[in-house]
């Protein structure tokens, strides 16, 4: 049983770019976090992340049949990418929409996903936490069973 994380743009600059926001802990920090995670549960994971929308699309593609679950960051794109949203309905795997920082605490134009409504539930606002949430709700909810 496979969960994919799926990291979108600027996700990878985690710990330099505003610092305030999206505080110190760097991408390979999190992703540590995401795998020692992982471990406890009993869970395999694959990280990945790209700034590009097309690698984004290709990657959810290449879920199905083979993953459980997805736990998608797409970053920007959370507000913009029908493609993505399309990607995600298209596999029918069950997803999981984390963001670090509280999208609905934020900008207008960051208080609207269009890749929510294709998934479980979105987790925002728990920074690093939110990814690790996503993995015992797999876990709790009977998807992921070793
Ligand atoms: C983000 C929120 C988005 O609005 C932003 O474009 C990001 C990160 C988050 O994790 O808080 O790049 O998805």
């Amino acid at each position: 049983m496979k969960i994919l994380v799926i990291n979108g743009p600027n996700i990878n600059m985690l710990g330099i770019r505003e610092k305030k926001i999206y505080g110190s802990l760097s991408y390979p920090k999190l992703i540590e976090l995401i795998e020692e995670k992982s471990r406890k549960l009993n869970i395999r994971v694959e990280c990945f992340q790209n700034n590009i929308e097309g690698e984004i699309i290709n990657k959810i593609q290449s879920t199905y049949g083979e993953y459980d679950g997805i736990i998608i960051n797409p970053a920007a794109y959370t507000h913009y990418s029908i493609a993505i949203l399309d990607a995600i309905k298209s596999v029918s795997i069950p997803t999981i929409e984390v963001h670090l920082s509280n999208i609905h605490a934020r900008e207008d134009f960051r208080h609207r996903s269009v890749t929510a409504c294709a998934c479980i539930g979105q987790i925002s606002g728990f920074s690093s936490f939110g990814y690790l949430m996503a993995l015992d709700y797999f876990k709790e909810a009977g998807i992921i069973n070793e």
